[in-house]
């Protein structure tokens, strides 16, 4: 990894609509405004991200209770710096955070980056949105 990547446990700093912007470039954006990501990482057990100068190139967060149970969400490195075991290194220092838990998540495509981490497929996944996603009607506009 190159020596210019510093990993920050918080999210000061972080201009969202930048991340937003870079998201949806490497199509790893799920609809969320940059207020609605900033209200994710705030409202997270846990956050990493990994800042290269001024820019944002990787994120990570757990939501976790302290005690027993984790799970781990948007797990991002930007296209241009994958490879260089940044991803890695933001999983490694959240699963610091909660030893003793049980880490769970979803993912369709980086099963061999978690497996390299310690993680094992289950054979169980089961989910539901509540209600929409974001809120948003089918015309994407928020219904709250
Ligand atoms: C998954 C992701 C976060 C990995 O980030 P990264 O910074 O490139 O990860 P690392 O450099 O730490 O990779 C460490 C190891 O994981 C494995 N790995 C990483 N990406 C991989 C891939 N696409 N396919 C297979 N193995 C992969 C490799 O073993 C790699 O080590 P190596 O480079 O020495 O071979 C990044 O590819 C990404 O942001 N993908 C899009 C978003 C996403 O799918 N996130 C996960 C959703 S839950």
């Amino acid at each position: 990894m190159s020596s210019d990547i510093r990993f920050v446990d918080g999210i000061e700093g972080v201009e969202w609509s930048t991340v937003k912007e870079d998201l949806v470039a490497d199509e790893f954006d799920n609809g969320r405004t940059p207020k609605e990501l900033q209200q994710s990482f705030e409202k997270s057990f846990a956050v990493v991200i990994a800042w290269k100068g001024e820019r944002v190139v990787g994120t990570a967060r757990l939501l976790a209770d302290g005690v027993c149970n984790a799970y781990l969400v948007d797990v991002w490195t930007s296209s241009g710096e994958r490879r260089q075991g940044i991803g890695s290194e933001m999983v490694r220092r959240l699963l610091a955070r909660v030893a003793g838990h049980h880490v769970a998540l979803f993912t369709e495509d980086e099963i061999g980056f978690y497996r390299d981490l310690g993680f094992e497929e289950e054979r169980t996944g089961m989910s539901r949105v509540v209600g929409h996603w974001l809120n948003r009607d089918a015309t994407g506009v928020d219904q709250r």
